[in-house]
């Protein structure tokens, strides 16, 4: 038995939770080659929110990252995390975005897609698993795992073999909150393993303390593949540390082939990195404290950040453990969605209107509105009468596939665009992010930087011209 498999999310998920995602593509290309070698069995180095902070914030082309990682990493798989119809946006795209997005993404040298929906809305994942297979990429489909008196075992076991039969080449069990408890694990992942034939790999969160030991009553359980992140960018709101883990299975059948070595010199090059975040003010120590309130109110490290500084602008941050009761309460009466993008932001927005007002429901965001019309996808539980009143009054509830609403728009988009072409995948980037793509488009053409579209093929070279 060749062990547990490790996926190490230190280009992705780790700075997204720690550092606001603000790993520059500099920063990740000088450990790539010795990355490569340690024997992971895949890196997660793209997708989330990695794509909007490279455009946003690092004025980065996310698509020439992609290229550039894919050159660097020879021998291991590179997986990425789509939010299905949603892809890295926060609203449903057409059926042609989607599909372009995922065969743009396999091409620029992603392998795995994990896909998820927010309300595990089977729906909402469809079109990129479909795709992700057409264009030759391993399909990953994620349960979105939360804690409610309807997400129960047998809910996900269901949810888990309706995924392996729409195609889905793996399973991953998401738990963004850190909130999956070690027993819980071992249930579920033996509930898992009896009802489906595809792999599980478990991806958690530090935040509440206890990934660590649901990793291993996992693993003992039967998962396939564990998330953690290398130590100098672990725990804390990120995942549980990947060497740790590692020596943690030491001994037993499940210890993986990792050249531990070669992982130690990783590691090295990481606490550089991490000090210099440090120093520049990017990592705040307070998400790396074990934040047990995430186990009672099920928050997410990211949307506990999001609320402080929401109420921090409204000069409101007195209120904090009010708005923090009233989060489950409005996710109770919006029918228990998981709180991940975007449904986290909804809830979290809504709570804090619903406190600031002194009334609930008084004022509700749009996009919380429009779900509980039903274009975000089926609630897990009825939204009951008198909250769907409050929220929309007599407005009729939508009940099909949100994305069937809406037409395709690439050739539209194209068209849009046309003076700032300079690669195909443009148009996706513009389609995600109008507003932030056209200043980034600006940018690059006041730069005079050449993005290089060949960089798969040719030696890599980025020059001014
Ligand atoms: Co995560």
């Amino acid at each position: 038995m060749a062990g547990v498999k490790i996926t190490d999310t230190t280009l992705r998920d780790a700075h997204q939770s720690l550092i606001a995602t603000r790993m520059k593509t500099d920063d990740m290309l000088p450990i790539a080659d010795k990355l490569d070698k340690v024997g992971f069995h895949s890196l997660e180095v793209w997708g989330g929110a990695t794509f909007d902070a490279c455009l946003r914030f690092l004025k980065e082309d996310p698509w020439e990252r992609l290229r550039m990682l894919r050159k660097s990493f020879k021998n291991t798989k590179l997986q990425m995390l789509l939010r299905g119809q949603n892809l890295l946006g926060y609203k449903h795209y057409p059926d042609d975005v989607v599909e372009e997005f995922v065969k743009k993404s396999i091409e620029n040298g992603i392998d795995i897609i994990r896909i998820f929906d927010a309300l595990n809305d089977p729906r909402n994942i469809k079109k990129s698993i479909e795709a992700t297979k057409e264009y030759g990429g391993h399909a990953q489909a994620a349960i979105s795992y939360t804690t409610s008196p309807v997400h129960n075992n047998e809910y996900y076991i269901n949810l888990a073999i309706e995924m392996e039969e729409m195609g889905a080449d793996s399973i991953c069990i998401k738990d963004m909150s850190g909130i999956l408890l070690p027993y819980e694990a071992e249930k579920l992942v033996k509930g898992l393993k009896e009802n489906i034939k595809i792999p599980i790999q478990i991806h958690s969160h530090f935040t509440s303390g206890i990934a660590n030991q649901t990793y291993m009553k996992g693993i003992e359980a039967g998962a396939d593949i564990i998330d953690t992140a290398m130590s100098p960018l672990a725990m804390g709101t990120s995942q549980p540390a990947t060497e740790s883990m590692i020596a943690s299975l030491q001994g037993s059948p499940y210890y993986p082939d990792i050249d531990m070595d070669l992982l130690l010199e990783v590691t090295d090059y990481f606490k550089d990195l991490r000090d210099k975040y440090l120093d520049k003010g990017l990592l705040n120590t307070k998400v790396l404290n074990v934040d047990v309130r995430t186990l009672k109110y099920q928050v997410p490290g990211g949307m506990l950040s999001n609320l402080v500084s929401q109420l921090n602008t409204q000069g409101k941050l007195d209120k904090f453990d009010e708005v923090l009761e009233e989060v489950p309460r409005v996710r109770e009466d919006l029918g228990y969605p998981p709180l991940v993008t975007p449904m986290s932001q909804m809830v979290g927005t809504t709570a804090v209107f619903n406190v600031l007002l002194g009334e609930r429901y008084k004022m509700v965001p749009k996009e919380t509105k429009n779900y509980v019309k039903g274009l975000y996808g089926k609630p897990t539980v009825p939204i009951k009468e008198d909250i769907k009143q409050k929220i929309i009054g007599d407005e009729e509830v939508y009940t099909g596939r949100p994305a069937d609403l809406l037409e395709p728009e690439l050739d539209k988009l194209k068209d849009e665009i046309k003076e700032y072409m300079e690669q195909e995948e443009d148009v996706l980037t513009y389609a995600l992010f109008p507003q932030v793509a056209i200043e980034f488009f600006e940018y690059r053409q006041a730069k005079k930087y050449k993005i290089d579209n060949n960089i798969l093929n040719d030696e890599f070279k980025t020059y001014p011209i």
